[in-house]
């Protein structure tokens, strides 16, 4: 195979790699070609020091395929430059509820195929993002294990989650939520065991946002599923970064768990996340349509707030 033009040290664990010697807003096809492969070989790549303005963010996601959403910030900072640390108010909710294990926009008709997230303002101490990496947990599970899951499905919700989590955002007048997935379809419906669909490899799809399998009783499933998670995110299988500012990561939002982990919120801190959109052909849940256009909040306003 022909040199790769970039470095790629591994990380200690069951996937991810650090990055350095590219420049991303500048690569050109063939190097855009291996690094992803290089991606779906490792899953995660992190990229120090890229500084990347929002509108290159934004262009390198794009290479990987349309866009669930543009640059929004990940951040305790509003608008008028004021820090947000009172645990009522909605930012620090849907930051802590981010604290749990999960897969982006499992909860939508459409999962995510990826994120590119990158860190402009990081505080002090804490603030770690974490991934777990759920095909080498589905493989640490013994055959019987693996058996009994294929054919499993949940359903998947940011309602369950949050209100779980205890990070339920505040009611609009109108009684729904002003938050990017409250939405009012009908919960997603997903295999646990997800196939991915570039490396072919099962992986688990779990997490915080998955309830109610099908054909066990509430809290029977809740037992089950908490298990499962419990055992799927243990070393060597979870990866935690600490954050310089300047520093980018891409995961495989198909393949990988990720997590924020607590700072101090009395300190700034300015992330910003652009998500790739899966495939409807892969990432579209068993009871959905292709509603990526009419799905309301998915499409999203300048405040529109995130939970994971
Ligand atoms: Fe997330």
């Amino acid at each position: 195979m022909a040199q790769q033009p970039f470095d790629v040290e591994t990380l200690d664990a069951s996937f991810g790699a650090v990055v350095t010697g590219v420049d991303l807003p500048s690569i050109d096809e063939a190097a855009f070609d291996a690094l992803h492969r290089t991606w779906l070989e490792h899953a995660l790549l992190i990229f120090p020091g890229q500084f990347l303005t929002r509108a290159e963010q934004d262009a390198f996601a794009l290479r990987f395929g349309p866009l669930e959403f543009t640059a929004v910030a990940f951040s305790n900072v509003d608008a008028d430059g004021r820090i947000l640390n009172d645990p009522d108010h909605d930012v620090v909710k849907s930051l802590r509820g981010n604290e749990g294990w999960h897969h982006d926009s499992t909860y939508m008709p459409l999962q995510a195929k990826g994120s590119v997230f990158t860190a402009e303002v990081v505080t002090s101490r804490g603030g770690a993002t974490g991934w777990a990496d759920m095909r080498a947990a589905y493989e640490a599970l013994d055959t019987e294990t693996q058996q009994r899951l294929a054919g499993m499905r949940a359903y998947h919700s940011l309602y369950y989650s949050q209100s779980r989590s205890g990070y339920m955002p505040t009611k609009t007048e109108g009684g729904g939520y002003d938050m990017y997935g409250f939405h009012d379809l009908e919960p997603s419906l997903r295999p646990l065991v997800k196939v991915h669909p570039e490396t072919g490899r099962p992986n688990l799809l779990i997490g915080r946002h998955v309830y109610g399998i099908e054909g066990m009783s509430e809290s029977q499933s809740e037992a089950f599923l908490d298990e499962l998670n419990a055992e799927a995110c243990q070393p060597p299988r979870i990866h935690h970064h600490q954050w310089s500012a300047g520093d980018a990561a891409l995961w495989d939002n198909r393949r990988l768990m990720h997590r924020g982990t607590p700072f101090d919120m009395t300190e700034p801190r300015v992330m910003w996340h652009t998500r790739i959109a899966g495939d409807p052909a892969t990432e579209l849940a068993d009871n959905h349509q292709d509603q990526r256009e009419t799905s309301g909040r998915a499409i999203m306003g300048e405040d529109t707030l995130i939970v994971g």
